[in-house]
């Protein structure tokens, strides 16, 4: 029986992603599960529940591992790849020791059945789309999404040369429980739970298509397991909606309702885009799959989550 892989599992995706899937029967197909992860930020954690399930098997490690791949994955394995440095947007995702060409290889070599590789909407860099579609230019914008599409350019390469059975997942701003700290909406409820200012980066005025982290595993779910004709192809992932930096953080503000919570505005980052919104028609069409949370729900569920844990 083939493994699932998932190089990045102790992160934000990865934990929701490990939660939803252990216990679906769909996921039987699969003797293992094996987890890589060198859990590097000091902030991520498997989950002890699922640590404890026998057929876990974590490595604490790096992917670019010399000789890791090879040893860890074997032939029809299903590779769901979350792993990069997100939580230095700054620095490029693949550093000076990374060997992606090294990994690839050996997923090659190793003639697994899948690799679905978690890319971002980021490579569009800015655009005037109202509904940023596949065919769009790529145009990186920041280092960050420089290296997601120079990863996306060797998986087309192994793709086409080797057949290596790719798909890539260009999601947009997901947000959800057990988020990375840092990131706008996790920094955002946290300061508003403790009566604190909330910082913006530039006038609040880009414009975002949020979607929850469950409605994300979702789609991971149907693209890991489908059999339709997906290896080579590239999906957006989205709701279609928008909403601005400044009216998200005063929904948050809102729903927390403490008045000494206001909103400070920062230097704008340079290279952010100004707008970044799917409709994610071609991720609906192939995997049968569509966000069922509205950004209402998902913020609300995201808040009593936050609010949970900082109440203990
Ligand atoms: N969170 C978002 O809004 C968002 C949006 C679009 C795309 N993505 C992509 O989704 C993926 C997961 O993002 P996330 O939000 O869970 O980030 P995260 O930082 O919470 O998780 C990433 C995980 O990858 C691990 N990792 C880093 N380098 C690794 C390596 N060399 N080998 C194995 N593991 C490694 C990290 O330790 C971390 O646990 C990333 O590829 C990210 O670029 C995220």
């Amino acid at each position: 029986m083939p493994n699932l892989i998932v190089p990045g599992a102790g992160g934000f995706i990865g934990v929701n992603l490990l939660r939803r899937i252990m216990f679906d029967r769909q996921f039987d197909r699969f003797e293992r599960f094996v987890l890589i992860d060198p859990l590097s930020y000091g902030t991520q954690t498997i989950p002890q529940e699922v640590l404890a399930d026998s057929r876990v098997r974590f490595e604490r490690a790096s992917i670019y591992t010399p000789g890791l791949v090879a040893d860890l994955v074997g032939p029809g394995d299903v590779v769901i790849h979350l792993a990069a440095e997100i939580n230095t947007a700054d620095s490029p995702q693949m550093g000076v020791a990374d060997d992606p060409v090294g990994y690839l290889r050996a997923l090659t070599d190793a003639r697994i059945g899948r690799l679905l590789f978690v890319s971002t909407a980021d490579v569009y860099g800015i655009n005037d789309s109202d509904d940023l579609t596949e065919t769009d230019p790529v145009h990186p914008t920041t280092l960050y999404a420089a290296a997601k599409a120079a990863f996306e350019a060797y998986l087309s390469a192994f793709h086409a040369r080797d057949g290596l059975p790719v798909v890539v997942l260009r999601p947009v701003t997901i947000y959800g429980p057990h988020q990375q700290p840092g990131w706008l909406v996790p920094v955002a409820i946290t300061r508003a739970l403790a009566g604190e200012s909330i910082a913006i980066y530039g006038d609040g005025t880009a414009r975002r298509d949020w979607i929850h982290v469950y409605d994300m595993c979702e789609v991971l779910v149907r693209g890991a397991l489908t059999e339709a004709e997906v290896h080579g192809q590239v999906f957006n992932v989205g709701t279609g909606t928008e909403e601005t930096v400044a009216a998200l953080v005063h929904r948050i503000i809102d729903s927390v309702a403490d008045p000494r919570v206001v909103v400070e505005y920062t230097a704008a980052r340079p290279g952010d885009p100004p707008r970044q919104i799917t409709s994610a028609s071609k991720a609906r069409h192939a995997f049968g799959w569509s966000p069922s949370r509205t950004l209402s729900a998902g913020l609300e569920h995201t808040i009593d989550a936050y609010r949970r844990a900082h109440t203990g």
